[in-house]
């Protein structure tokens, strides 16, 4: 017997509508930068210096939400000096790129995803979520507005900063009572320089990111804040990068700066991949993420299991860890040649960008150019020359 399904019948009324795509009004700039300053400062863009010639805001009240988002000139804001958000820190913040695809083309890379874990680090720091539509709705105004501000050619990007906080005035202890939205880009190359390089990290033995039960996972200026007095101790030891341990047994690793780390253990066709696990000190990257399914598609065994500092150690020492490299949006994947202690240092694998890093790192770069297949449907369309801009969309 065949069961009845809920499918209206072919002559039947057709399905109300779904919400419609919530739209950015558009502001552009009166002036925007002539093309000849816009190339010369795209020739060697530093990372987070110079930015495009537009941003999108939107505000946050009690009675009506978040309402409607605007294309506007980037441009300072005024604000009063008792806003929560710089006083107690209630703000979150998220990091994505767009790529160039051709003249009139660019490609987003998971908005979506950035889009969620912003609003689950909204929801830790008590910020009123953004819903992901209206987040998805104001990077594709952005990029197609600054499109021609995305540089050409490999390691190059447009870096999407969206970031809510509290802009409400008073200074009792209590969540804020009204937010801000803001969507900023900026064009960018490496961001480590020094050019493909595997980078020195140190140990902080003395501080620690992120404790059970705190806000590691979130994406809030405070916990890159609390880290700076350790990278500069990192730095002042000759090394690129702070590695932080655990808060609890100060053993196990965690993340690097601010990125996810990735051990690999033996060689060729049989290595595979160990990460730390998402306990809730760490934060979900969403670069780890895609480097775990790049890898597990491609057949390799990925793990996510706790990795101690003297596994560490010993592995390299044996020869059972042959590289290790962090991820994140910034950095892409970038090798750790050599690890700092108090209680000595030593190299990982020779000391160089390794092969599978090598790897990874190329596959993530097609599937940015589109030179991959998509199956997983990450990259974001964004066409300047079709109707309404849009070409097609990440799933979700
Ligand atoms: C990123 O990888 O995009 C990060 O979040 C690091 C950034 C704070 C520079």
């Amino acid at each position: 017997m065949t069961r009845p399904t809920a499918a209206r019948p072919a002559d039947g009324p057709a399905p109300a509508p779904g919400p419609a795509a919530p739209v950015v009004e558009p502001r552009p700039h009166p002036d925007p930068t002539p093309a000849a300053r816009r190339r010369a400062l795209l020739a060697e863009p530093p990372f987070g210096e110079v930015f495009t010639d537009h941003m999108v805001t939107a505000r946050w009240t009690p009675d009506d939400g978040w309402g409607r988002a605007v294309l506007e000139p980037f441009a300072p804001l005024r604000m009063s000096p008792a806003a929560v958000g710089l006083h107690y820190g209630q703000s979150v913040f998220e990091g994505f790129k767009a790529y160039r695809r051709g003249p009139d083309r660019a490609v987003v890379f998971r908005p979506a995803d950035h889009g969620r874990r912003l609003a689950a680090s909204a929801r830790r720091m008590a910020v009123p979520a953004l819903p992901t539509d209206l987040f998805t709705a104001a990077t594709e105004a952005l990029v197609r507005a600054d499109l021609d501000w995305i540089p050409e050619g490999d390691d190059r990007s447009l870096y999407l900063r969206p970031v809510v906080f509290a802009d409400e005035p008073h200074l009792a202890l209590r969540p804020a009572r009204s937010y801000l939205f803001l969507l900023l880009a900026f064009p960018t190359g490496n961001f480590f320089t020094g050019g493909q390089r595997a980078v020195t990290v140190a140990v902080s033995e003395e501080y620690v990111r992120a404790a059970p039960g705190g806000t590691g996972a979130a994406k809030c200026g405070g916990n890159y804040a609390g880290s700076y007095l350790a990278q500069e101790e990192a730095a002042r030891r000759g090394a690129d990068q702070v590695v932080w341990l655990d808060a609890v047994e100060r053993r196990y690793v965690e993340e690097l700066g601010g990125m996810n780390l990735f051990f690999v253990h033996g060689e060729g066709d049989r290595a595979e991949l160990v990460t730390p696990p998402l306990t809730g000190t760490i934060l979900p990257g969403v670069t780890r993420d895609t480097l775990i399914t790049l890898a597990r598609d491609r057949g390799m065994r990925v793990s996510e299991a706790p990795v101690s500092l003297a596994d560490w150690r010993e592995g390299c020492a044996r020869g059972r860890i042959t590289e290790v490299f962090a991820c994140g949006t910034a950095a892409r994947v970038t090798s750790v040649g050599k690890v700092l202690t108090g209680d000595g240092a030593w190299t990982v694998g020779e000391g160089v960008p390794g092969p599978v890093a090598g790897r990874l790192s190329a596959l993530l770069a097609a599937v940015h150019r589109g030179e991959e297949p998509d199956p997983h449907h990450w990259c974001h369309v964004v066409d300047r020359s079709a109707p309404g801009g849009r070409a097609g969309r990440e799933r979700g």
